[in-house]
């Protein structure tokens, strides 16, 4: 059965856009671009030319007003992303846009309801959701076997940040939203930072989530994304360990067979030490949709995701609540650094 296409209008064509997105988009059938728009006419062009259009715009009001779409991808630089999504959305089109939503609770707020009062799907580009690596860890967390999740510890790097706050409200924002998708939600947060230069900095941050469960952030933006363990996370169960290197090395160390004769003065309980298991990606099927890198960090999959939420008119995670949530953490971390104490997420207001 042939399905109408939806018609996909972009909203910035940068480096992200144009290297991970705009490949992902062509490989979902049911979608068609149908204009471009960049403030770099360069970038514009080669857009244009990508998806063989016969214009390109570097205006986006002129581009709204001129084309007939049911949806728009936003992907521009993180301060501007709110001002761009709501002209798009009171164009009456649906928006997928990259993280972060906004950097104020204030406006993502206002895009929330102004999404919501017009029907429309508002959807966060929270990319990991979609991982298969990630998809992994939770399963396996969910499972019976893992037992409940008592401590969970992440750490994300990314480069240094045009602003220090950046660190927290436009990076480790994924970090922020896949701890409650994994955990559930924070009660408390206490936060220090070390601060180098504006733009430089590392901050750890203790964390108590609503179940009971603790746990630690350390987000960095000295320079170190490309190093092993640059995103890395690691969860424990009652004797399950689980941990994911880069979003793509999956280990599971599972309970351990018990010495019998085991046992001392400072040990309750001795094990068997035993090898865990690992889940490595094999890119030698190349050909295969499933080991590019676009499918493997969830990109491709949360386009889709945003594709089918259009066609059923039905908004499913990660949408517009989840980043706010998300925000109000980095919001959180940033409020605790600056008066020394520990802060609750239900201490952030609108
Ligand atoms: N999910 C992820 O893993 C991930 C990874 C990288 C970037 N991102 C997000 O993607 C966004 C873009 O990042 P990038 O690295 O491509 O940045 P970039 O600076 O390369 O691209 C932004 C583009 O937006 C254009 N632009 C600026 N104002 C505009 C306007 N008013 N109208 C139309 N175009 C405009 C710029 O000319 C530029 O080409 C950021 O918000 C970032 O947070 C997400």
């Amino acid at each position: 059965m042939r399905i109408d296409r939806i018609k996909i209008a972009l909203v910035g064509c940068g480096s992200h856009a144009s290297s991970i997105l705009h490949t992902a988009l062509g490989f979902l059938e049911d979608v068609e671009i149908v204009a471009v728009c960049d403030l770099d006419m360069e970038r514009a062009i080669f857009a244009q030319k990508r998806f063989g259009l016969n214009q390109h715009y570097t205006d986006v009001d002129q581009m709204l007003s001129e084309t007939s779409a049911e949806a728009a991808l936003v992907v521009s630089p993180p301060h501007i992303q709110a001002s761009l999504i709501k002209k798009c959305l009171l164009n009456n089109l649906n928006v997928y846009v990259e993280k972060p939503l906004a950097i104020d609770l204030e406006e993502a707020y206002e895009l929330k309801e102004l999404a919501e009062v017009n029907n429309l799907i508002l959807t966060v580009g929270f990319n990991k959701r979609f991982s298969q690596y990630y998809n992994k860890v939770y399963e396996a967390i969910k499972s019976e076997k893992f037992e409940k999740p008592s401590m969970i510890y992440m750490k994300f790097a990314g480069g240094y940040r045009p602003k220090t706050w950046d660190l927290l409200t436009v990076g480790s924002i994924h970090m922020f939203d896949i701890a409650k998708h994994f955990i559930g939600e924070i009660d408390e947060i206490y936060a220090n930072m070390h601060k180098i230069e504006e733009g430089k900095a590392n901050i750890s941050v203790s964390l108590k989530f609503k179940s009971g469960a603790v746990g630690v952030f350390v987000l960095g933006s000295t320079g170190f994304w490309s190093v092993k363990g640059g995103e890395y996370i690691e969860i424990i169960g009652d004797r399950n360990c689980i941990s994911l290197d880069n979003a793509t090395k999956f280990y599971w160390q599972k309970p351990t067979p018990i010495d019998k004769d085991g046992g001392s003065s400072h040990q309750a309980l001795k094990e068997i030490p035993s090898s865990a298991e690992v889940m490595e990606p094999n890119y030698m099927n190349v050909s295969n949709i499933e080991m590019h890198s676009f499918v493997m960090n969830g990109y491709y999959g949360a386009l889709k995701n945003f594709v089918q939420n259009i066609r059923d008119q039905k908004q499913t995670s990660p949408c517009a609540d989840d980043a706010i949530y998300a925000l109000k953490t980095a919001l959180a971390i940033q409020k605790s650094i600056e008066i020394g104490q520990s802060v609750k997420i239900s201490e952030m207001h609108r």
